[in-house]
């Protein structure tokens, strides 16, 4: 079994050191967050990901994992350094901020000697794995190697994604390089999983190329979604249509309030912006449409509630359903929930927000919405209801003994999955984005 880093401690390296640990590896993780990484030494899962706190607990039980903060000790007791730090969008701009990549690979070279592996699985803009490839052979020379292996997991089902991915690329300069990670996956490889090994631009272009295609697929079904509602069509049962061509596909074809998340949003802006450094800007225009859309969900949602409401948010109650970007995870960046919610909120309505597991992130920072701990508590007095994250505990919701609890039975469902008739037999009124509502 292989000696290895995980350097970050975020979402991505969290969930790759622990599935690497699980699969029997000897794993070090290092993060300049001191908190975090005693957290995590004491088994605690900073953030909700099925399965994770409880292989994060086995593996520090089976004594496969480690923690520390210090550089030394990550250069002495690993052969493969996977590089798990985020790029996240910056400030003023809409290209990434690569201050923690080039800030980690900076630490890290000055600890390493002899020969060793950097594995890089943060998304980068194209051409940053030739630049760390040039740094490391000037400070550690040619036994110092960079392999690109871009990584694809999704929240909800990180574990899993990372236990079975669909495919495994590794981006390389020398094919032999690419020997040590397949070691590292044999397991998954065995199993059958395709396995590319290409060149260091294309490792880092799928990955871009993969969240692009995902963006676009969402925006150009909610652009459909629109005009559904303009002609009275089912954006739904169009999906479901178009979805049975084999070459279009079923999937992320569902229209409602956009995606969200610490990937897709900041992901095609800098993509758009990497390709516009590279004279492509006319090529990647169609991004900023993919942007504009998405956004563009939001304010359908707050002039639809607007709308519900006669036109005046003063002295309203509005209940919300769901926070997070998605269900199944406690992640509330870039979410389409949260920005409606605030949107509401600053323009005076009094907004009562839920969420199985993102209120609680939510109470560690400020905030002026109603936080609620129960689905009871968001809905008391509410003059309209938004549903906004697709938790299955919404669905199961009795819609008739939830209906004493509200002003006004009205729910404008923002994920286009509630059940028409369960609310109406209950006498509520409930709309979609781009499908007949009652
Ligand atoms: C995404 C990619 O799927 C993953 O491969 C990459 O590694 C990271 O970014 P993630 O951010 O976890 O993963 O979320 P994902 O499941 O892709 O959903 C993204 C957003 O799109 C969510 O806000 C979701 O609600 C929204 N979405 C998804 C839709 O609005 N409609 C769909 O049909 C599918």
């Amino acid at each position: 079994m292989a000696r290895l880093s995980v350097i970050g401690a975020g979402y991505l390296g969290v969930t790759h050191a622990v599935c690497m640990a699980h699969l029997g590896h000897d794993v070090v993780v290092i993060d300049t967050n001191t908190q975090r990484i005693e957290q995590l030494a004491a088994g605690i899962v900073p953030f909700h990901e099925p399965e994770l706190a409880e292989l994060l607990t086995k593996t520090i039980a089976s004594g496969t994992i480690t923690f520390t903060n210090d550089w030394a000790t990550i250069a002495a007791n690993a052969d493969v350094h996977f590089l798990c730090v985020g790029t996240p969008q910056q400030s003023g701009s809409h290209a990434a901020d690569m201050s923690q990549v080039f800030g980690a690979v900076a630490s890290l070279s000055e600890h390493l000697s002899g020969s060793a592996t950097v594995v890089g699985k943060s998304t980068v803009p194209v051409g940053t794995a030739a630049t760390i490839a040039a740094q490391l052979k000037d400070r550690c020379g040619d036994d110092v190697r960079l392999v690109w292996n871009p990584e694809f997991l999704r929240e909800g089902f990180a574990v899993q994604d990372t236990l079975h991915p669909d495919r495994i690329v590794l981006g390389v300069s020398d094919e032999s390089d690419a020997n040590i990670v397949k070691e590292i996956y044999a397991a998954s490889l065995s199993d059958g999983t395709p396995l590319l090994v290409t060149d260091y631009a294309t490792a880092e272009l799928v990955k871009v190329a993969a969240n692009a295609f995902l963006a676009t697929k969402i925006s150009f079904i909610n652009a459909f979604a629109d005009l559904a509602d303009a002609t009275g069509a089912d954006i739904t049962q169009l999906a479901d249509a178009i979805g049975h061509d084999t070459r279009i596909g079923r999937r992320f074809l569902n229209a409602g309030v956009g995606f969200g998340g610490g990937c897709l949003p900041k992901d095609i802006r800098a993509l758009q912006a990497r390709a516009t450094e590279l004279g492509l800007a006319d090529q990647f225009a169609f991004l900023t449409a993919v942007d504009d859309i998405n956004k563009s969900r939001q304010r359908t949602v707050v002039e639809r509630t607007l709308e519900a409401l006669d036109g005046n948010l003063e002295h309203k109650t509005v209940a919300i359903l769901g926070a997070a970007f998605k269900p199944d995870s406690d992640d509330v960046r870039d979410s389409p929930a949260l920005h409606v919610a605030q949107t509401l909120a600053d323009n005076g309505a009094r907004v009562q927000i839920h969420d199985p597991e993102a209120i609680r992130v939510l109470r560690s920072k400020e905030s002026d919405l109603v936080l609620c701990d129960s689905i009871e508590e968001a809905l008391t007095d509410a003059d309209v209801v938004l549903h906004l994250t697709e938790w299955a505990v919404y669905r199961e919701i009795d819609p008739a003994q939830v209906g004493a609890l509200v002003r006004n039975r009205v729910i404008i469902d923002g994920r286009n999955v509630l059940d028409r008739d369960r609310w109406t037999n209950a006498d509520w009124s409930i709309s979609y984005l781009g499908k007949p509502g009652s």
